[in-house]
């Protein structure tokens, strides 16, 4: 089977039970030779023909062909699923294990939860007057965009919340994890008080956490929730359930850096924004804003933070293929002032002035040196050189062109220390070969069959594929390709049309990025139906190749039995697999 961490949990199941026990459970067995035999529960028989391997730990019967290891014979049967076998046997033989069934509604009970806290701090900041609604109004946040983002009020007593789900009987162990719930000294107190509530909302519209704003001078001004099975901040952007058909719409997406930044701007008009919750701006929230659009502008604080944010920003957006911009904020410290006192379309035109990925960085080199210094003016140069190094030819060019310009050098001198001096090459870590070049990611690649991408990349570009792949239903194998196809399926079967945005997300982060991966890097260059013939051929043969393991197996226990009848059978039919499998091959 796949993905290590099931490999890990059948071994070791498979190195505490004995076959013989197993079965010995519900079919008498009897010593015979080296063997156990036993009236096989698979086919009605009088004579015992089914056979029990104690030394090699499979089972077989002779007279109907059953065949397989102790999970096959689990399977069997207590007619379950694969999953379910081995949590069966797992839960039997004490091997540590959660199974993804198990993870997915302990996943669920999770959300539920948070929602009900979230719907807890809003009726309150809705119900009565109170000091989170009057903050919020005071800031010119107005009823509806409250409303919109689910906005509450936690209050100030220590236990409000907490009463709240002790009524309902819920676990405080989860409430600790998902970080509403404090303990000290053995008493629990909750976690947020007397702030302003902004609910966490992933793309799937289920609320993962929560941001709350001290009303008062409390201390941190904002407090966050921990991160919890639920709450990756590094998988999340703050306001992409409310903005990324916008995002698409404008093909641009505005990023920001606080929670009334994406606020304000949305509620002046200014829909298309995220913010990536106070911390530097990740990998996979490239990948994520990549799905929407690649024109990023990053509008951070003006200061020193805010500037360094935008310079790892950058690199990391242009690494996953994105084009992005730095936008200058001119008056007013973040965009949350700056649109509050100038309105959408001024900041509309700061959008439309913000700095190219590469000019931002010149404009930083420059003001680093004094251009008036004929040494400083060197240094520069070979600075601005590095960066223009990770471009293509073409778009250098016009760098060089300007910069030659400016220091007044010859574009020949620029061109050489971008091209000649190749020690410095190594310094930085990517050039423009690797934003094109998709770099293997992570461990997707050991996670789903490169066939299995073949038939996924098959089935999201036309209805036809699927209907002819799902009559081989056991196409899929590993675990991500196993639930990719099942949550296409449950899209295929409401309509033949699939909206790849509503079908990414109903995935779980790291199934989106196998899916990402899948769009991006699996071409099928107009050969769909060579490859879709290709892939159910390879899908064929290792059907065949198992058949031809349980054969195998068989036969050796017909050798140990010493029964020349079945030898010959099972020989004959080997053969025969194995001559089918060969003409497959080909
Ligand atoms: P800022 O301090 O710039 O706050 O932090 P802000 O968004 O302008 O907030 P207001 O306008 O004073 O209400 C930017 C972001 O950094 C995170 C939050 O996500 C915040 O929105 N942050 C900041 C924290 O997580 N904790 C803090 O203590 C401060
Ligand atoms: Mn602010």
């Amino acid at each position: 089977m796949s993905g290590s961490f099931n490999d890990n949990v059948t071994e070791e199941i498979k190195s505490r039970c004995n076959i013989v026990d197993v079965i010995g459970q519900v079919v008498p067995l009897k010593r015979m030779g080296s063997n156990y035999k036993g009236v096989c529960p698979f086919h009605n028989e009088k004579t015992p023909s089914f056979v029990v391997s104690e030394t090699k730990q499979i089972f077989t019967c002779f007279g109907c062909g059953a065949t397989g290891d102790v999970f096959e014979f689990v399977r069997k049967y207590y007619n379950l699923d694969f999953p379910g076998t081995v949590e069966k046997l797992a839960k039997e033989y004490g091997v540590e294990y959660v199974s993804n069934y198990q993870k997915d509604s302990r996943k669920e009970l999770y959300y539920q939860i948070n929602r009900e806290a979230a719907t807890f701090f809003f009726k309150a900041f809705c119900q009565t007057k109170n000091p989170g609604l009057t903050y919020m109004l005071k800031r010119g946040i107005d009823p509806t965009t409250l409303k919109k983002f689910g906005i509450g009020y936690a209050d100030g007593e220590w236990d409000s919340l907490y009463k709240y789900f002790m009524a309902k009987e819920i676990d405080v162990k989860i409430l600790k994890e998902l970080g509403l719930v404090s303990e000290s000294k053995g008493k629990y107190y909750d976690k947020f008080r007397n702030r302003v509530m902004f609910p966490i909302i992933n793309t799937r519209g289920k609320v993962i956490g929560f941001g709350g704003r001290a009303i008062d001078d409390a201390m941190p001004k904002y407090l966050n929730s921990p991160e919890s099975p639920v709450f990756m901040k590094k998988n999340n952007l703050y306001g992409l359930n409310l903005s990324r058909q916008d995002i698409s719409k404008e093909n641009c997406a505005i990023l920001v850096e606080g929670y009334m930044d994406v606020i304000s701007l949305y509620q002046s008009g200014i829909r298309n924004v995220g913010a990536s919750l106070g911390t530097a701006l990740t990998e996979n929230q490239a990948k994520m804003l990549r799905r929407y659009t690649k024109n990023i502008v990053l509008s951070y604080d003006a200061d020193s933070a805010g500037q360094a944010a935008a310079l790892r920003g950058i690199d990391i957006l242009f690494k996953e293929g994105c084009k992005p911009k730095v936008l200058h904020v001119t008056d007013g410290k973040d965009p949350d002032e700056f649109v509050k006192k100038h309105g959408k379309d001024a900041f509309k035109k700061l959008v439309n002035q913000a700095l190219g990925f590469v000019d931002y960085k010149i404009s930083v080199l420059r003001k680093k040196y004094n251009l008036n210094s004929y040494e400083e003016s060197i240094e520069f140069l070979e600075e601005a050189a590095i960066v223009l190094r990770q471009l293509s030819p073409i778009e250098a060019d016009i760098h060089i062109k300007k910069l030659a310009n400016e220091i007044k050098i010859s574009e020949n001198a620029i061109r050489l220390e971008i091209n000649g001096n190749n020690t410095q090459e190594e310094q930085i870590n990517h050039n423009y070969l690797d934003n094109r070049e998709e770099k293997p990611t992570l461990d997707i690649n050991s996670s789903i069959l490169p066939v299995e991408k073949n038939l996924i990349k098959l089935i999201i570009t036309d209805y036809k594929y699927y209907k002819l792949i799902i009559k081989n239903e056991n196409a899929f194998k590993s675990n991500y390709g196993k639930k990719l196809f099942s949550v296409i399926s449950s899209f295929y079967k409401e309509e033949s049309e699939l909206d790849i945005m509503k079908l990414q997300d109903s995935l779980e982060p790291d199934e989106m990025m196998v899916l990402s991966d899948i769009i991006d890097n699996v071409q099928l260059a107009d050969k769909e139906e060579q490859i879709l013939q290709e892939s159910l051929n390879k899908i064929e043969v290792e059907d065949l190749t198992e058949k031809e393991n349980s054969l195998l197996m068989r036969l050796s226990m017909a050798d140990e039995e010493e029964n020349q009848e079945i030898i010959k059978v099972l020989t004959e039919e080997l053969m025969n697999l194995q001559r089918k499998k060969m003409e497959r091959g080909k």
